[in-house]
């Protein structure tokens, strides 16, 4: 089997890129907004962040373009996009890839971390675990973010459990983002990226382990009430839990760790 090289990864990475904002015509916005806020909240121009469920490494890297000083430990559990993020950005000074389920209790410690985390960010991840995941994985964070230290969440997160006719509007608002973003057809979706992963004889190992963890994850039920973050933040005792950026139901939540 050929072996993946850094040439190979770019390529899978930038159709993912694509891929992506086929469901988040706006998500090269969120994610300078949300670097905007690291670089605001961190307190300092050489900050530790966690990226978690971090993919191939498309936040962490452009955190790193924008701040250099910056040390990132980016997180997934998914063997074949943590393998195109490591060949991508073989390296890379101040980025790490870790192979960590941040549902299961301990992840923290598996991090082997010198100094306390600064701010931990997600950019559309963090829905796909249930409400009990939540609540492991921020009593976790909690365990190695610095009192001060902020969390930062770019996701869709939804209000129709609160507000039915806003969360109708904030729809409609991504809606018509995604139209006039595509004027002329949609970029191939989630399902279409990894069939043509799937039939690349390079990864093919490496889609075969994957498959066999999502077998043997039973994924539960997932997250996407912003109503169901913001009570699972509250728990694990965040404070100051608010809304940065918003465009439609896209959101960028933050929350300070007393
Ligand atoms: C839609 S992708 C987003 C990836 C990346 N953050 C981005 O914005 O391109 C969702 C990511 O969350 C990761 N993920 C989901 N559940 C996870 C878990 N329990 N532990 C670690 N990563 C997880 C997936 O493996 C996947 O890489």
């Amino acid at each position: 089997m050929p072996a993946l090289s850094r040439e190979v990864a770019q390529g899978w990475i930038a159709r993912w890129d694509r891929q992506q904002e086929g469901y988040l015509p706006d998500r090269e916005e969120r994610f300078t907004a949300l670097i905007d806020a690291v670089e605001a909240g961190a307190g300092r121009p050489d900050p530790l962040v966690l990226d978690l469920g971090c993919g191939p490494g498309s936040l962490a890297a452009r955190l790193l373009d924008r701040l250099p000083d910056a040390t990132v430990v980016a997180i997934d559990a998914d063997p074949l996009l943590l393998a195109l993020g490591r060949a991508c950005h073989d390296g890379r000074s101040g980025l790490r890839f870790e192979d960590l389920d941040l549902r299961a209790a301990g992840w923290a410690s598996g991090l082997r971390l010198d100094r306390p985390v600064d701010v931990a960010v997600s950019t559309t991840a963090l829905h796909w675990l249930s409400e009990a995941g939540l609540r492991t994985m921020f009593a976790e964070l909690s365990l190695v973010l610095r009192p001060g230290g902020l969390f930062l969440n770019g996701d869709h997160l939804d209000v129709e459990d609160v507000s039915p006719a806003l969360a109708k509007i904030e729809h409609a608002i991504y809606d018509r983002a995604t139209r006039r973003r595509f004027t002329e057809g949609m970029p191939e979706d989630w399902r279409q990226w990894w069939a043509a992963v799937d039939a690349d004889p390079i990864l093919s190992g490496l889609h075969a382990e994957r498959e066999r963890r999502v077998a043997a994850a039973h994924h539960g039920s997932e997250s996407g009430n912003l109503s169901t973050h913001v009570t699972a933040l509250r728990g694990a005792g965040f404070a100051e839990i608010g809304t940065l950026w918003q465009n439609g139901n896209n959101r960028l939540l933050a929350a300070v760790r007393p």
